[in-house]
């Protein structure tokens, strides 16, 4: 029996990093009570449009609530469609349908599991409003060929899992009419709680946005519309900040890790994320596929190594979404990955050994 660990993720590396500016900027915080619409928020939503390519960045209170907002600065509600991927994490449709909007599934890619263009002009009606790309595992959808090809459509990119990427030259969250991310702790930069943000270059989305997370106000007490109380907390703008000014690093030391498993895996009957034509991609998780899933992430599991699953259910099959009426088989991409989908730890912060006890534990489970 050994004691070895690698976790999925492991945020203590990135705390040691940060840990002085945070104390310093909470320190502040602390001492002029600026709780809510601080100071350290306007600074870091400044610092994020820069990063992502941007005019705006509006902070929220979470990637769930960026999408809605996103969603609802359109104007897209009851009675209007909404196309996203089967495969994604839950909280892409949940904010369709928070809007009051309908969700339409499409099928992902068999290789990249990105939405698939295809899928989405077979799945366009006269009730299709928006479309939603979702940049999974940390590399770009074809966000730009999606605007480009329904120039009628709204386009909202899902940038939760890929801050920092790019596709042809152009960051996540910039190439939609407007973008969603999260800053959920595990997230590339992850807050030291719920946190997310909406991006736009549209001046009169961004003003939208910005009312919409603030009881539909700008000014106290007078409200035009219905809005709600999603804001960017000052004591997470502050530890964004801190992270921001490391993200770049902390991204390359992604890709190296990603680099490694590659040479280490390359001989064993796993399938190797691939990255698709024009994408840097910023390795929020690392996706394998591997045969007899199960039993290999127990035998993973039971030695130490945090392997987990992204996703096992897709959209169409959770109980939630069983009023969309698919059953098996309606997306056959996104649910032969739910079956096979393995993710091996990635961070910054993991180390060689790591990896290497990470892939010998592989090799053994798939002997
Ligand atoms: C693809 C995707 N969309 C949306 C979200 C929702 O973000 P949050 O957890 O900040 O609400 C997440 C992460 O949780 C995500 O991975």
């Amino acid at each position: 029996m050994n004691d070895r660990r690698v976790p999925l993720v492991d945020l203590a590396w990135q705390h040691t990093q940060v840990d002085q500016d945070v104390r310093r900027g909470w320190d502040e915080m602390l001492a002029d009570t600026s709780f809510i619409l601080g100071p350290p928020v306007g600074e870091f939503e400044s610092g994020f449009a820069e990063f992502s390519g941007v005019r705006h960045c509006i902070g929220v209170g979470s990637g769930t609530d960026a999408l809605e907002i996103a969603i609802r600065a359109l104007g897209v509600g009851p009675g209007d469609d909404v196309i996203l991927p089967a495969n994604t994490f839950i909280a892409t449709a949940l904010a369709v349908t928070r809007a009051g909007a309908t969700p339409v599934l499409v099928d992902c890619s068999p290789d990249t599991y990105l939405i698939d263009v295809e899928a989405i002009e077979a799945a366009i009606t006269e009730r299709t409003r928006a479309i939603i790309p979702v940049h999974l595992y940390g590399q770009m959808a074809p966000a730009r060929e999606i605007r480009d090809a329904f120039p009628d459509i709204w386009v909202v990119e899902d940038a939760a899992q890929s801050q920092g990427a790019r596709r042809l030259g152009e960051s996540s969250g910039s190439i939609g009419h407007l973008g969603a991310t999260s800053f959920y702790p595990g997230k590339n930069i992850g807050a030291y709680g719920d946190a997310g943000a909406v991006l736009t270059n549209d001046d009169r989305l961004a003003e939208q946005a910005r009312k919409l997370r603030n009881w539909g106000s700008e000014v106290k007490y007078h409200h035009p519309e219905k809005g709600f109380n999603s804001r960017l907390d000052t004591v997470q703008a502050v530890v964004l900040s801190a992270k921001l000014r490391r993200l770049a690093a902390w991204n390359e030391l992604r890709s190296e890790a990603a680099r490694l498993y590659g040479e280490l895996l390359a001989d064993l009957p796993v399938q190797l994320p691939v990255v698709a034509d024009g994408n840097d991609h910023v390795w929020h998780l690392f996706v394998t596929r591997v045969p007899e899933r199960e039993r290999v992430l127990g035998e993973l599991n039971a030695n130490g190594v945090g392997a987990g699953i992204h996703y096992p259910t897709p959209i169409h099959l959770h109980g939630a979404y069983s009023d969309l009426g698919h059953g098996p088989g309606s997306f056959p991409n996104s649910e032969q990955l739910s079956q096979s989908a393995l993710s091996l730890p990635i961070y910054p912060g993991i180390t060689p050994e790591d990896q290497e006890y990470v892939a010998d534990c592989l090799k053994k489970a798939l002997r």
